[in-house]
């Protein structure tokens, strides 16, 4: 087919271009009949051929009620004109995306060159024809839900292009979970693929088997021995101006790593990761550095103890493979650590996943992680923050630029889009938006994002739960899509206070209630 493709036969008419258009934009006055809404699809027969374009906007009117009148008593009158409702106009801004021609024989999608003819027709697109632009074309395209516009037409994303990253934004309740829902069931139980969640909250750990026979719930651990020495040192919370801690943190650390490499480390029986590294650096004070500065240090080895003991933890898998599993879904459950702890966790095995993925690649498969992954990253303002260095800001930063040629996919999710790093979120090429209300989280994410348009933009504080305009590489053209509900719910549901305070009532066994509703 060539771009040059004719507008599928059609049946009536919704309106005409009126006033002045671009390639880019036209107004279109709508007819009678017609019940235009944003989203819905139109396309207009120009010289190129059809072009396909989407209703950004609508505006409605009364010829004789004009937004002139002040008086109540003209006004009465006016709504008594004979048929005022025929005298009802409805026009919306078109944005034009593409021509058909290529859209339909699954080309790049061609931006038109020129403006369509004031007076010319413009028609729905048929669901028929809109069903080839978004259906999937190959097994790497996975179903993601239904167009608003045209709920029988199924929208689908190439989850190939994931390596060019994803960011899903929303205010809470906007259903950012649910999407990665959807996302992760169908990546692993469909295709097979691999997939980690770096669940802040324990969410998606509470939902259970959310893939059934090939989800793996994970405590947070890391294997001491797989640390880097920038990642000790953030967990240990060392201060930027406590030089002689770090130093010898630093020189216990060679020392233990040294012993460890050349298998004359020993565990002692009853003593922990900690206890180890303390030891080596009661003996490895260098020269010149004061006691007190080793005191300082192994205190702030026990309150690591404290916070996260379990994190570091000696028997904890030291190969990636065994903790995140090839072709499931891996669900890290971060609830029990703070936001140091997840930081250290997340950044230490993106770190990992980037560096492995890249052995595989330069030893041809020989050594490293076998295959490419997808990885969630949830509270994007708070692990990857703006204004902040973070380890998880570094790593998410080098997997955004790198991790594409690698085989390591970023999906950002957060409810403050604001408030997370501009380069990262830049990098993401693909994005899922669904309400957003804040017009400084809405500026943000316009500012990150190219094919957002203003009047796309003023569609976010509207949209309802699952509603989402989905932009970037992994979709043809730009959409506005109901998001499928997940088949297996995740939590982040409101806990029913009430019925929880029924039930302990009734569990302590005790005739409170009625005495309460007697009250
Ligand atoms: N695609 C959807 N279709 C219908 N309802 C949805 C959809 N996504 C979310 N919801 C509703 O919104 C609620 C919140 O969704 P959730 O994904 O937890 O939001 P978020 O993670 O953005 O806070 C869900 O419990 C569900 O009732
Ligand atoms: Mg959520």
């Amino acid at each position: 087919m060539s771009s040059q493709a004719k507008c599928p036969s059609r049946g009536g008419y919704e309106g005409w271009i009126i006033g002045e258009s671009s390639p880019e934009r036209s107004i279109v006055l709508f007819s009678q009949g017609s019940k235009p809404r944003t989203g819905m699809y139109l396309l207009v027969e120009t010289d190129e051929g059809c072009v396909l374009g989407v209703v950004e906007r609508v505006f409605s009117g009364n010829l004789v009620i004009g937004d002139k009148v002040r008086d109540h008593e003209e006004l009465e009158a006016l709504t008594r004109y004979p048929d005022l409702r025929d005298r009802t106009y409805r026009y919306g801004v078109v944005q034009w995306i593409t021509l058909l021609g290529p859209l339909l024989s699954r080309q790049t999608p061609l931006s038109p060159s020129m403006p369509p003819e004031p007076g010319r027709h413009v028609y729905r697109a048929p669901p028929g024809t809109l069903s080839l632009a978004f259906r999937g074309s190959g097994p790497e395209w996975v179903r993601l839900g239904r167009l608003v516009s045209d709920g029988g037409v199924e929208f689908s994303i190439n989850v190939n292009k994931l390596g060019r990253h994803l960011a899903i934004l929303a205010v809470t309740g906007g259903g950012k979970s649910n999407t990665v829902c959807v996302l992760a069931h169908r990546i692993v139980g469909q295709l097979g693929g691999t997939v980690v969640i770096f669940d802040i909250h324990g969410e998606y750990a509470a939902a259970g088997e959310l893939v059934p026979g090939r989800t793996g719930v994970k405590e947070p651990k890391i294997n001491p021995f797989s640390l880097s020495f920038p990642e000790l040192l953030r967990l240990a919370r060392v201060p930027e101006n406590a030089h002689n801690q770090e130093r010898i943190l630093r020189e216990a650390w060679k020392a233990l790593i040294k012993d460890y490499r050349n298998g004359t480390f020993q565990m002692k029986p009853g003593k922990d990761f900690l206890g180890h590294l303390a030891e080596y650096a009661r003996m490895n004070v260098p020269p010149g550095v004061k006691q007190d500065s080793l005191y300082g240090l192994l205190n702030r080895l026990d309150d690591i103890r404290d916070y996260y003991g379990g994190v570091l933890d000696l028997y904890a898998p030291s190969r990636l493979e065994h903790y995140i599993e090839p072709g499931k879904l891996n669900i890290i459950d971060l609830s029990s650590v703070d936001e140091f702890g997840a930081d250290a966790v997340v950044s230490h095995y993106l770190r990992r996943l980037l560096e492995e993925r890249k052995r595989w690649k330069t030893t041809r498969g020989a050594r490293g992680y076998p295959v490419p992954v997808i990885a969630v990253v949830e509270e994007a303002h708070v692990l990857i923050p703006r204004e902040e260095d973070t380890l998880t800001k570094y790593w998410s930063g080098r997997v955004a630029r790198e991790g594409r040629k690698f085989g390591v996919g970023l999906v950002l999710v957060s409810q403050r889009p604001k408030n997370v790093d501009q380069d990262v979120l830049s990098q993401t090429n693909n994005k899922i938006i669904l309400r957003i209300v804040e017009p400084q989280d809405q500026r943000y994410v316009q500012a990150a994002s190219e094919q957002l348009s203003e009047d796309l933009m003023r569609l976010l504080p509207s949209l309802n739960p699952g509603q989402a305009i989905v932009i970037g590489s992994m979709t043809r053209i730009p959409a506005l899509v109901q998001i499928d509900l997940c088949p297996a719910r995740t939590g982040g549901t409101d806990i029913d206070f009430r019925r929880e305070w029924e039930q302990y009532h009734e569990n302590t066994g005790r005739d409170v209630l009625e005495e309460i509703s007697t009250l």
